[in-house]
């Protein structure tokens, strides 16, 4: 599997702590099956994002794995970006500065309750500069768990949206557990990353949520939301051809009243 969202890089954000515990993170994460992970610091109010510091601290964590870990695991560079003035303004002036492994795409983050006024300016402004956006975690946020019309919207333009694996398997609540799995039925959603953040309670594993995806959506969609997308993504290459989202496209079905007083007209 290959994570795209993972806060690996120690001291410098609410990640792992030190490099024992960035070492262990990695450790976890190749015994649950995982052969890639793009470290992805924030980039907000309260994290400073400095891309040169960030890469020599990964490569500190890369000498420390031992050969066995070191030889089944692939480490990239990202950042989980959250979309606040600050940081849109930086990227126009320095865009590769937040790129997954310098490639077009980009992980941004919406605040926990609520959606930046200017959103759809926002995304406009990331494509224009050549980027591709992917929404992080949006069954985490309260006011997409409300509505999805901002959602499908977002989906009408083609933007990529990241799931977290913990919401599949119910450590974020029920309800971001039940909005998790209408979007993975409904072709909503492009990639599961794991957001780990340490060893106890939000982890790098991701082997459990791809057992349920694969049981009850099927194979060929864990396959795909866990490894052949994220593996795209990592290497900076194009998606393949995406299921079509259910319900985004398609013209609303006339309710019974709708449908009722037509008859008669
Ligand atoms: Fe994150």
């Amino acid at each position: 599997m290959v994570d795209l969202h993972h806060h690996l890089v120690f001291g410098v954000d609410d990640g792992s702590p030190d490099l024992e515990t960035s070492v262990a993170m990695v450790e976890m994460a190749v015994s649950d099956g995982i052969t890639h992970i793009v470290a992805t610091p924030h980039a907000n109010a309260e994290f400073h994002y400095d891309r040169e510091a960030h890469e020599a601290k990964l490569q500190q964590i890369r000498e420390a794995l031992p050969a066995d870990t070191a030889s089944a695991i692939t480490l990239g560079l990202g950042c989980d970006f959250h979309l606040n003035f600050e940081n849109t303004t930086s990227i126009q002036k320095s865009k590769e500065t937040y790129q997954i492994n310098r490639g077009p795409y980009l992980l941004i983050e919406l605040a926990d309750t609520s959606i930046p006024q200017r959103m759809d300016e926002l995304l406009y402004d990331l494509r224009v500069l050549g980027l591709v956006p992917i929404l992080t975690h949006p069954e985490r946020n309260a006011t997409l768990q409300r509505s999805r019309n901002r959602l499908a919207e977002w989906l009408r333009t083609d933007l990529l949206v990241q799931v977290t694996a913990g919401s599949i398997t119910g450590n974020f609540g029920k309800t971001a557990e039940r909005v998790a799995w209408e979007l993975l039925e409904n072709n909503w959603t492009h990639f599961v990353s794991s957001d780990a953040h340490n060893l106890t309670r939000r982890t790098p594993r991701m082997s459990d949520a791809y057992k349920l995806v694969a049981k009850r959506v099927g194979e060929d969609i864990a396959e795909r939301l866990f490894v052949t997308n994220p593996l795209a993504v990592f290497e900076g290459r194009a998606l393949s051809a995406q299921p079509e989202p259910k319900g985004v496209f398609e013209e609303e079905e006339p309710s019974f009243w709708k449908r009722l007083t037509e008859r008669f007209r």
